[in-house]
């Protein structure tokens, strides 16, 4: 959806904010899909046969209606025509469908008050943002009623866009240069842009510029390690944050010190070919996380960074398809082959590689608790676990390399404790859980 909507805006030449307008309605509609899709059925009498494109119509019809304030006739209007244009004997269905679901617009306002009064139910985030009932439960289990309602509320907006540098040569210049608006932050090689409709015509994500939430940058920059130490990253991916890493290392991402393993032959091209173009050089095995001995024998390092596979929970304004793609049992920590599952068994097999006084980091970009303390705890009362406990933040090596107000916006933003997870706040970053452990072993 995404690559379609970047290749025909230029094709129809729309306007920026026509474009604008269609991403937010193409978002907001994936978001809320399997909600929509709920309340389209409702009013038809064989949903079964509902021609795909026009049930798609019908959702993205129900979401102007319920999520933006476009006057009701003209939704209804612009939706029928959209349909009688596919499939014109489905125009009056259309337009008996869509003319019922007007008063869904009052319903989610009710419901949005209520949220943000404190005051509601999980039936009621379920409306506000349209995600599906036992997600809403787990993210007011997991967060609490307050950030579960501030993330709900936040869940149609567009997430902040933050690029990070992924090369040394990449400076502030080249995006002041496009026109995109940059502001740093207190922590040196990322930076917010407020023109981000501009971003994929300006080339500069050819340039040594990646897009990377700022909550995950932070994880990057804790995944740096100490000076002359090895760094294993299991589920490196595309390398973005290993890239973050090895730019912030003051050794550099040296040629034999950084080790990335992803499951995945494509991520690991990719992050082969990122770091050709970076000027900087690491060891990137295909090999499944579960297995690290074979891959690896016995070879320890100094900091083994864990970026696991996760729900993406905590980055569904960036990615809204995880609202109604994840199914509940995949989060349930009992269920084999479900995340948490995955999750541990990934913890165990890195923990075997951290060598006296190193550091073993887990990540994910999870909001549920499911895939962060309770995988942590799991961990620590399994044998695997015995010999590690819970490190402080504060000991990362990056503290090391920075100088005072970094570490201040580090703290400021919760560095502090034994692990990091980020307020929910309105526009501010995803939520990405960070557990530091250490061996008890010398
Ligand atoms: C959170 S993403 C990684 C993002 C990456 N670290 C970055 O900064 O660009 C998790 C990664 O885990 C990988 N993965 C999933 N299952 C795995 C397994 N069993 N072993 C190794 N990697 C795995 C996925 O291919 C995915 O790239």
């Amino acid at each position: 959806m995404r690559d379609a909507l970047r290749e025909c805006a230029p094709a129809l030449e729309v306007s920026e904010r026509d474009s604008a307008f269609a991403w937010r309605v193409a978002m907001g509609a994936t978001l809320a899909r399997g909600f929509l899709e709920a309340r389209v059925r409702e009013h038809v009498k064989r949903p079964s046969s509902l021609e795909p494109r026009v049930r798609d119509a019908l959702i993205l019809g129900a979401f102007e209606l319920g999520y933006l304030s476009t006057p009701t006739g003209v939704v209804v209007s612009q939706w029928v025509d959209a349909v009688k244009a596919m499939a014109p004997r489905a125009s009056g269905l259309a337009n008996a469908v869509l003319r019922k679901l007007a008063p869904l617009r009052e319903e989610v306002r009710d419901a949005r008050v209520r949220v943000r009064s404190g005051d509601f139910e999980a039936a009621d985030l379920e409306r506000c943002a349209g995600i599906a009932r036992w997600l809403a439960e787990r993210l007011m289990r997991s967060l609490g009623k307050r950030s579960a309602a501030t993330l709900a509320l936040d869940l149609m907006d567009a997430a902040p866009t933050w690029l990070v540098a992924t090369t040394r040569k990449a400076r502030v210049r080249t995006l002041e240069r496009a026109n995109l608006d940059p502001h740093g932050s207190a922590l040196p090689g990322i930076w917010r842009i407020e023109s981000p409709s501009r971003l994929e015509a300006s080339g500069v994500l050819r340039e040594g510029f990646a897009v990377e939430d700022h909550s995950a940058f932070e994880i990057a920059l804790a995944s740096v390690p100490s000076r002359g130490a090895l760094r294993l990253e299991v589920g490196a991916g595309r390398a973005t944050k290993a890239l973050v890493a090895a730019r912030a290392s003051a050794n550099g991402g040296a040629p034999d010190r950084f080790t990335c393993v992803d499951a995945s032959e494509e991520r690991v091209e990719e992050a082969r070919r990122r770091f050709l173009d970076a000027g900087l050089e690491a060891r990137i095995l295909v090999g499944d996380g579960r297995l690290l001995d074979d891959l690896l024998g016995d070879e320890r390092f100094g900091m083994v960074f864990l970026d696991a596979p996760c729900s993406g929970t905590g980055t569904m304004r960036r990615h809204p398809e995880i609202a109604w793609n994840l199914e509940p049992w995949k989060v349930d920590p009992d269920a084999p082959g479900a995340l948490p599952a995955l999750q541990l068994e990934l913890l165990k097999s890195a923990s075997r590689h951290v060598e006296g006084g190193g550091f073993l980091l887990y990540a994910t970009c999870s909001a549920l608790d499911e895939e962060n303390e309770r995988v942590v705890r799991a961990f620590l009362g399994s044998a695997a676990g015995a010999d590690f406990e819970r490190g402080k933040l504060e000991e990362l090596p990056i503290f090391a390399e920075i100088d005072s107000a970094a570490k201040e916006q580090l703290i400021t933003d919760g560095f502090s404790g034994s692990s990091f997870f980020p307020r929910s706040k309105a526009g501010g970053p995803d939520l990405h859980y960070l557990a530091v452990l250490r061996p008890t072993r010398a």
